[in-house]
């Protein structure tokens, strides 16, 4: 580690003997802590040893925050459990570098800390951060399959207790300042006037650090840590299948057997973390975050800034689109046929900034910029408006046709369809190359994934428009070809009447719904199918159906005649109460097929490939990406087309002719497999 030179850091001393070590990556807009970054900050450190300031506050100089973490894409390019441990031990040895400095350390945070960049808060004597809603603490490992391992969970479970510590670092999430203060993360939060006079004063007063409270303390007892280690295996349990995700439980063993000996819990978070880097769910976890960034990078348009959206239609989609775009900053207006269809849209709106904002004033602030306009009034100031009125081509087309008029020549105009061709709406307008499809899914605030559908008379700039206009709300852009089902909604299809056709077989719905969960799917089908709502299933199911020649099991039509229609109506597969699925145990001593799980993830499949054949979506990583954020597909198996490639084409076409033989023809290979079998010439991001 000797001679680096160093670039990405820079040393201020001040009149006091402080030192300022600024971290501001060279060529990056986010401080990342890449093997070659870790080498400069060791570097640095050493001078600072020699020069022996009085102090030493780290801070840095991007706008977006303080450090994102580790360089994630080196994870991928280490090649065995070995050279990821020697990578680990080199972290390490930085940061007990930092931790063993004989003067006061102070990391000064603003923006996001996060994974490594808490890790090197946490080797420091004292933490400070701006108290600002953009400030954001967490350990998020555990989402790429690993958990800290730059001496992050040695440092923090003595500092905050273990029952605050495991809880961040299993579930990831991340906590504000004003949070990390409370839970003794951070010392203080601050406002932005003030954080730099108390770094100051930190080290010129040598104020007394932080100390754990008792119960934080005994909560590492070695009396106490297999109780609590059997309660968050318990709770991790509910989350996350132990075959699929090995991470939190590995941390939890490893603090159960050294959670108070640092020197050992550091050692054994390394082999842990290097453990888990080389095995298959880290490297396609890893995958997935590569996949949310590529497709972040969709957006390549950088002149547009939308700052007014126009909804039109205040019902369940776009009432729930508006508040999601007023929760993202933007001024929202949004028209419906009365005031009083607006109504129910705004309550739901106040529901979900409480929920996410908490206190009054910004759920205030919030509520101001989304305004009722029955008279639609905001359709002239708007930069995109957004049409969610009923699925009815005809009720669009004349929409469009007022619309079109008094809307800025620039601004995009969006449906939100979910079946009716592009084509068929866009051929009303001067300008039909204006219109695209911007395809949410509900809920609106907890699906991550927008299809922004064109055809081929949609202009380049509306395209680039929406992707832009999705990334700008914080959802990821997927562009897909007008096609029936567009891609998600085509996927899941097959899936679900597969499902249904199990049902009418006589599994029972609760084994086929425990089948999908167990190869990693966030919901059962069946669980799924009662609560998009049947009669919705039907239709969508019998448009599809007619488009990709799929049978449609009689069973969802009874079912729909006699008004079961899942959730909304009380019962469906399942019998409801205060919205909740009363699930019946299975039939004691049945004997669940093996099969089950994978006729219903072949069809699947089957599907994806046809989409691939058809270019619905061009690049098999975004396929990966549209189905993983739209559907849950299980994230561990890195997306349908890296599952096809782990497990071989040949070994899924020979499932797939099995199935056909037994169960019908609805089995049959698409034709696209055969492309797919020199798969390995595509460009794939990451490991696949
Ligand atoms: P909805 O029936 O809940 O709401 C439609 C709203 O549009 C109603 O409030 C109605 O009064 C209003 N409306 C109708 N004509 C209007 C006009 N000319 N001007 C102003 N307002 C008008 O429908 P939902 O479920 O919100 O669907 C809206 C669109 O979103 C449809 O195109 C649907 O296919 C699509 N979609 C629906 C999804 C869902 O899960 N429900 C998912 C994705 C897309």
């Amino acid at each position: 580690m000797e001679n680096t030179p160093i670039k990405d850091f820079y040393t201020v001393t001040d009149e006091d003997n402080i030192a300022w070590l600024h971290f501001d990556k060279q060529g990056s807009t986010t401080n990342v802590l890449s093997a070659s970054v870790l080498e400069e900050l060791y570097q640095a450190l050493l001078e600072l040893e020699k020069q022996k300031p009085r102090g030493l506050v780290i801070l840095s100089d991007k706008k977006n925050g303080f450090i994102a973490g580790a360089d994630v894409n080196e994870f991928t390019q280490l090649k065995n459990q070995n050279e990821a441990l020697d990578a680990i031990r080199r972290g390490q040895g930085v940061f007990d570098r930092l931790a063993a400095l004989p003067f006061s350390t102070v990391a000064l945070i603003r923006g996001f800390c996060l994974g490594g960049g808490l890790e090197l808060a946490l080797a420091c004597d004292y933490r400070i951060a701006l108290n600002e809603n953009d400030t954001r603490l967490g350990l998020p490992e555990v989402r790429l399959g690993i958990h800290p391992g730059f001496g992050g969970s040695a440092r923090i479970t003595p500092l905050i207790g273990a029952t605050q510590a495991m809880d961040l670092m299993l579930s990831g999430r991340t906590v504000t300042a004003f949070s990390a203060q409370r839970m003794g993360l951070i010392d203080y939060a601050l406002p932005e006037r003030q954080l730099e006079a108390a770094a100051r004063k930190i080290i010129l007063e040598k104020v007394s650090k932080h100390k754990p409270t008792r119960a934080q303390r005994m909560s590492n007892h070695k009396a106490i840590r297999p109780v609590l280690a059997k309660v968050f295996q318990t709770q991790v349990a509910k989350k996350a299948n132990k075959a699929h995700y090995p991470a939190p439980y590995s941390l939890i063993d490893i603090w159960k057997k050294h959670g108070d000996d640092e020197r050992a819990m550091l050692q054994a978070e390394a082999e842990s973390v290097a453990r888990l880097l080389s095995g298959n769910t880290a490297q396609n976890l890893i995958r997935v975050f590569q996949l949310q960034e590529k497709m972040k990078g969709l957006a390549k348009l950088k002149n547009f800034r939308p700052t007014h959206v126009h909804v039109v239609g205040a019902g369940l989609m776009g009432g729930d689109i508006a508040a999601w775009c007023a929760l993202k900053g933007l001024n929202v207006t949004l028209q419906d046929q009365s005031p009083e269809r607006i109504a129910p849209a705004l309550k739901r709106a106040h529901t979900l900034f409480k929920r996410r904002l908490k206190r009054d004033r910004p759920v205030q602030e919030v509520m101001d910029r989304l305004l009722p306009d029955h008279a639609g009034l905001g359709i002239k100031k708007a930069d995109v408006v957004i049409e969610a009125i009923f699925e009815n081509a005809d009720a669009k087309r004349s929409l469009y046709a007022a619309l079109e008029p008094e809307m800025k020549t620039d601004a995009l105009l969006a449906t939100n369809t979910s079946s009716i061709p592009l084509q068929e709406l866009s051929s009303i307008l001067k300008d039909p190359g204006r219109l695209v499809g911007l395809h949410f899914f509900n809920p609106v605030a907890k699906m991550q994934l927008v299809e922004i559908v064109q055809d081929t008379i949609t202009s380049e700039q509306a395209s680039q428009q929406a992707i832009a206009f999705a990334k700008r709300i914080g959802r990821l852009p997927l562009p897909v070809k007008s096609s029936p089902g567009f891609l998600v909604n085509r996927v899941l299809m097959p899936y679900l009447l597969e499902a249904i056709e199990l049902v009418s077989e006589g599994v029972p719905a609760i084994l086929i719904d425990e089948a999908a969960t167990d190869f990693g799917m966030p919901m059962g089908p069946i669980e799924l199918a009662d609560t998009v709502g049947l009669d919705i299933c039907l239709h969508v199911g019998n448009i599809l159906g007619e488009h990709l020649g799929l049978e449609v099991p009689a069973k969802l039509g009874m079912m729909v005649d006699t008004k079961k229609l899942g959730r909304k109506s009380g019962e469906g597969f399942y019998q409801y109460k205060k919205g909740k699925p009363v699930k019946p145990k299975a039939p004691r001593g049945y004997q669940l097929n093996d099969d089950v799980s994978q006729r219903m993830i072949m069809r699947m499949l089957n599907e994806v490939v046809a989409c691939y054949r058809e270019q619905v979506v061009s690049d098999p990583d975004l396929i990966d990406g549209g189905l993983i954020f739209g559907t849950g597909f299980s994230p561990f198996l890195g997306g349908p087309m890296h599952y096809i490639e782990t497990e071989g084409v040949d070994v899924m076409l020979r499932r797939l002719q099995d199935f056909e033989r037994r169960y019908g023809p609805r089995f049959a290979a698409d034709t696209g497999w055969k492309s797919i079998l020199d798969f390995d010439q595509t460009a794939s991001v990451g490991n696949g």
